[in-house]
């Protein structure tokens, strides 16, 4: 099928959410590399060009053919986009005094086709520091925000337009009408594209990728496994599909005995003592990951073996899904955020190997759950919320170092780091401690630009002692803190489900931090949070009476020594600390 729209991959996060947001208005739209030639982008209606992480003055930063700027078709570009577009033709792009991470209101000064129905100051989301100071030659300011005063820009005649806010993010409100505006009214588009129709083709997939070969599964009870597991049986039948469970000792509470009563065709194989054998005195976040990553592959390995599935009767199934080939630097050019579990050296051979089926590799989590449905899986399942590969390891914060809290402004800046992603570019940083809840989220955001040690902010709801008196010591993921997790963990999950709180937010992280008294070493962090497709996300707030409720039970019941509350959106957060 020829894409109507090509999105160019200036190696941005939210390169294929473009896509797929074009798709969703029925408009068929593909991803490929930035430097793509323009004469093989002939035929499409419309191309944009993605945010990333680069800065057009450096040398290697990536760039599009400028032929496709003078071949008539029309173009948008995106953060990145725009700067790249204005910088080929003549403009000035800076590096901006500081950056804009998050929520900004745009205030359009002109109309025309690409903000036609867009009228007064909007909430969009930025994500940047250079900046589009002076528009090329020809070329109309549409719009600015506060610290951004070439937010928008058009050359109708020549069909340019551009946008320093990513329009393909929930966040932006105006963002659905501006990219219809661009693929219906400026590109002519037609409807080509029917997301709900997907299961015979996906099935017809897996048939094709199989090739014949049985499918080995590794399930873990969340959605995206089980929906692929699914999917595996419904295409090849239950005698051509083997699932199995890992019990890696870093699940929460309550989830090897939910696995085994809802699948019960599944084997459980117990390796926690191997897993936590192989974090034994890691720190780091991505040492924890990577060494995870490893023990899955080495676990895979010895049941294949053992099993007899490695002769080329077998393949992998998995149930990878977008976000995690593109924050894994899955996308050719995607700065290294994170590393998925999935996509360590072992499998990457099986991959190599052609080995593998994914086939919910190119879809989001809500429309991996859209397929779920049409399969008839419970919405108990496919409601829960999504839970990391790596587990509570990467809820279960190390230090190498000790150290205790500095006065950072009016806050606390805590002795405890955490990864973040600022401007598509990954940050390992501090976290802030306040006191009171801020205003408003523009407070937080504006806070964390404004300080380059700190990426995170969190609030003291309750401390057994003043943050000045407490220290954090070295720490490592041993079976003591992890249990302590999974019971606070399990305590708030419980409270979350009673409340109905659970159903206003999309994940509920908690996590614990090695920061406390001699007698208490640990803390425990809330991060509720409301998301789409985990790419961007938002802060909840707990009722209050929830909260005290939690924070009281978390008292009583665990011996940890502080509750805060994380109030950071992603970006400059990630979901996960680690
Ligand atoms: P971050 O922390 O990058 O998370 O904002 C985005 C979403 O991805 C989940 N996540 C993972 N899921 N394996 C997974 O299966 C992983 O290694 C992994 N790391 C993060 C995270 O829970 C959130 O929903």
């Amino acid at each position: 099928m020829i894409p109507q729209i090509t999105v160019l991959d200036a190696g941005g996060q939210y390169c294929h959410l473009i896509a797929r947001k074009v798709r969703d208005l029925g408009v068929y739209a593909e991803v490929a590399a930035s430097d793509t030639p323009a004469s093989q982008l002939a035929g499409r209606r419309g191309v944009i060009i993605s945010g990333g992480p680069s800065s057009v003055y450096d040398p290697a930063s990536p760039t599009i053919d400028p032929a496709l700027l003078r071949a008539g078709i029309p173009v948008l570009g995106i953060c990145y986009g725009q700067q790249l577009m204005a910088h080929l033709l003549g403009g000035r792009v800076e590096k901006g005094e500081r950056g804009e991470y998050g929520f900004a209101q745009f205030d359009p000064v002109a109309s025309g086709s690409l903000l036609r129905g867009v009228s007064g100051k909007q909430q969009v989301w930025m994500s940047h520091r250079d900046t589009v100071v002076a528009a090329p030659e020809g070329f109309e300011v549409l719009g600015s925000t506060a610290t951004c005063t070439v937010a928008a820009i058009a050359s109708p005649e020549r069909g340019l337009y551009a946008v320093q806010f990513h329009p393909e993010v929930v966040h932006t409100e105006c963002g659905p009408q501006i990219l219809s505006n661009f693929v219906r009214e400026i590109c002519g588009c037609t409807q080509d594209w029917d997301p709900a129709g997907q299961l015979q083709s996906l099935e017809d997939q897996i048939r094709h990728a199989a090739a014949g070969r049985n499918v080995f599964f590794f399930v873990s009870g969340g959605v995206d496994s089980t929906v692929a597991y699914t999917l595996c049986l419904k295409a090849l039948g239950k005698d051509r599909v083997h699932g199995t469970y890992v019990d890696t000792g870093l699940m929460r509470e309550g989830e090897t005995e939910f696995v085994r009563a809802n699948f019960p065709s599944l084997i459980i194989e117990d390796a926690r003592e191997q897993f936590l054998n192989a974090l034994e005195g890691l720190a780091a976040p991505e040492a924890k990951r990577n060494a995870i990553g490893e023990e899955f592959v080495r676990v895979q390995q010895r049941i294949l073996e053992s099993e007899h599935y490695l002769n080329g009767d077998w393949v992998l199934g998995q149930g990878t899904i977008y976000p995690d080939t593109i924050e894994s630097g899955g996308t050719a050019k995607a700065d290294l955020i994170k590393t998925h579990h999935n996509r360590v050296a072992g499998i990457q051979k099986l991959i190599d190997e052609g080995r593998i089926v994914e086939p919910l590799a190119s879809f989001y989590k809500d429309e991996v759950r859209a397929v779920g449905r049409q399969l008839g899986l419970p919405e108990a399942l496919l409601e829960r919320h999504p839970f990391p590969g790596p587990g509570l390891a990467i809820r279960c914060l190390c230090a190498e170092e000790g150290g205790v809290a500095e006065r950072l402004g009016d806050g606390w800046k805590l002795p405890v780091r955490s990864v973040g992603v600022q401007g598509d570019s990954r940050t390992y940083r501090s976290a802030l401690a306040i006191t009171e809840f801020p205003a408003s989220d523009d407070d937080t955001a504006s806070l964390i630009n404004r300080m380059d040690s700190i990426n995170r902010i969190v609030v003291a709801v309750w401390t057994a002692e003043e943050i000045g008196k407490m220290q954090s010591v070295p720490s490592t993921l041993t079976a003591e803190r992890l249990e302590r997790l999974r019971h606070a963990d399990g305590i708030v999950r419980r409270l979350t489900l009673e409340s109905g709180f659970d159903n206003d937010v999309w994940q509920f992280p908690v996590v614990l931090i090695p920061f406390g008294t001699p007698g208490r070493p640990d803390s425990v962090v809330l991060r509720p949070i409301y998301s789409v497709d985990g790419m961007t996300a938002s802060v909840v707030r707990m009722p209050a009476e929830l909260m005290a409720k939690t924070v009281h039970e978390l008292r009583a019941h665990t011996d940890i020594a502080g509750v805060f509350y994380d109030i950071t959106n992603k970006p400059p957060g990630t979901i996960e600390w680690e």
